[in-house]
């Protein structure tokens, strides 16, 4: 920008970008600053273990960590969904929680027959906590109402991950890997009697499959219930005519939970 610009002209400039919708501060290329959190940390590593002048080296050994390992462990030991919700919090292997604002765990009634598992949180579900809570939440929300649940009487909701991954980019094959024993152990603990999976990411976390145009509709298995794989919401607002085939879905979903009276 020219620094010689005005404030009234700069001022008008902010506001153009406003009124465009602009709403994030962000630079024109993605920076990594986990990766450079990681080499500072890394070369600091390496300028302590230097020996010092006239000292032999010392060779230290590394403890190895395995996070998927850790997960597992911290996962098991939860007796209840507080608990649960403690330990990730405590969680420190998962490079998203660094730059998240929140965890998202979960939203609606624990317990409740159905239990939904959307993808990761986005910008409004980071700011408040709670998961589909923004323009995708709401659509959800008027999904479920069409077929008689709420998050709020007999529906119960979280995502694969609990933090937002930046610049909403697809999570990554490793952060799944570490979240999924917390996911496995939060729907042992919730106990839903049926699982509907929201959006490709989460039928490539707990079903090992991709594809969700393929997946719709049919009742699968997860975690040892049935599941029904259906479009995210996010897709659906993009993608109007796709509405149909979720509407489809939904009738699905609510004849089997009828038929578990
Ligand atoms: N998309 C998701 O998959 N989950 C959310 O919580 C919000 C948007």
């Amino acid at each position: 920008m020219d620094s010689a610009i005005d404030w009234h002209t700069a001022r008008a400039m902010l506001e153009w970008q406003a009124e465009m919708g602009v709403d994030e501060a962000i630079l024109s290329a993605p920076v990594d600053r986990f990766a450079a959190e990681e080499e500072a940390r890394a070369k600091a590593e390496a300028a302590a273990a230097m020996p010092k002048p006239g000292q032999a080296p010392v060779r230290v050994a590394e403890p190895k960590i395995d996070p998927i390992e850790d997960a597992v462990k911290a996962a098991k030991n939860a007796a209840d969904l507080p608990a649960l919700q403690q330990a990730m919090a405590d969680y420190p292997h998962c490079p998203l929680k660094k730059g998240a604002r929140n965890l998202v765990f979960a939203d609606g009634v624990a317990g409740a027959k159905v239990m939904l598992i959307g993808e990761a949180p986005g910008r409004d579900e980071d700011l408040q906590g709670k998961p589909f809570v923004g323009r995708a939440g709401q659509l959800l929300d008027k999904m479920l109402a069409a077929i008689d649940l709420s998050r709020d009487t007999n529906a119960y909701i979280t995502n694969v991950l609990p933090w937002r991954p930046p610049q909403n980019r697809d999570p990554k094959p490793e952060e799944i890997a570490m979240m999924l024993p917390f996911l496995q152990r939060h729907i042992a603990l919730a106990n839903p009697e049926l699982i509907v999976i929201v959006g490709n990411i989460s039928c490539q976390a707990l079903m090992g499959k991709r594809g969700i145009s393929r997946l719709r509709g049919q009742w699968a298995q997860a975690e040892g219930r049935p599941a029904m794989p259906m479009f995210h919401p996010a897709y659906l607002l993009r993608n109007q005519a796709a509405k149909r085939e979720s509407w489809s879905d939904l009738l699905e979903i609510k004849a089997k939970l009828e038929g578990l009276g």
